[in-house]
């Protein structure tokens, strides 16, 4: 369903909630604010694991977006719930591995459409890794966010 009236309902998955997709979210959300579409979107994000239910997100990944003046200090970790099948207008998988989960856990007649967030390719989960490896996530998501609100901005009204 794309959404002929009011804003296009995002959610953007990984798999503790803590790294990559609470990353994507807040870039999302400030590149759609520096090119005033702000309003054409409702953004949100959420894992498929649920030991970091309820935390912010990892110190490394709010340090890293802090560098590139997005700020996701507030965010809080929760678990994909069946009801985000219903309430969102697209599902963005950080990886294939979500991607499968998500297609899996979704029900029939969902009106979300589950998609990989990157056009080609995974996210890679930076968590196991050092900085360089949040830096090197950032800069996938990033680019990554930009092509999304390029594509999806087509979908909103104004
Ligand atoms: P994220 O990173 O999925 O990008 O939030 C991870 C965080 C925690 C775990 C795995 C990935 N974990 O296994 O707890």
């Amino acid at each position: 369903m794309t959404s002929a009236s009011g804003p296009l309902r995002l959610l953007f998955v990984c798999t503790g909630n803590i790294c990559r997709s609470p990353t994507a979210e807040g870039v999302f959300r400030h590149l759609a604010a520096e090119a005033g579409l702000s309003r054409r979107f409702e953004l949100d994000s959420a894992g498929t694991g649920s030991s970091h239910v309820g935390q912010h997100p990892d110190p490394r990944a709010i340090s890293v977006a802090r560098d590139n003046g997005v700020d996701i200090s507030g965010l809080v970790a929760r678990n994909v719930k069946n009801t985000d099948f219903a309430n969102f207008d697209y599902i963005l998988a950080m990886d294939g591995g979500h991607f499968r989960q998500l297609k899996a856990q979704a029900p029939a007649k969902a009106r979300a459409r589950v998609r990989m967030f990157l056009e080609h390719g995974d996210v890679p989960d930076p968590w196991y890794g050092d900085r360089i490896d949040f830096v090197e996530a950032y800069a996938l998501i990033a680019d990554g966010a930009a092509a999304l609100l390029d594509t999806l901005a087509r979908e909103t009204t104004p």
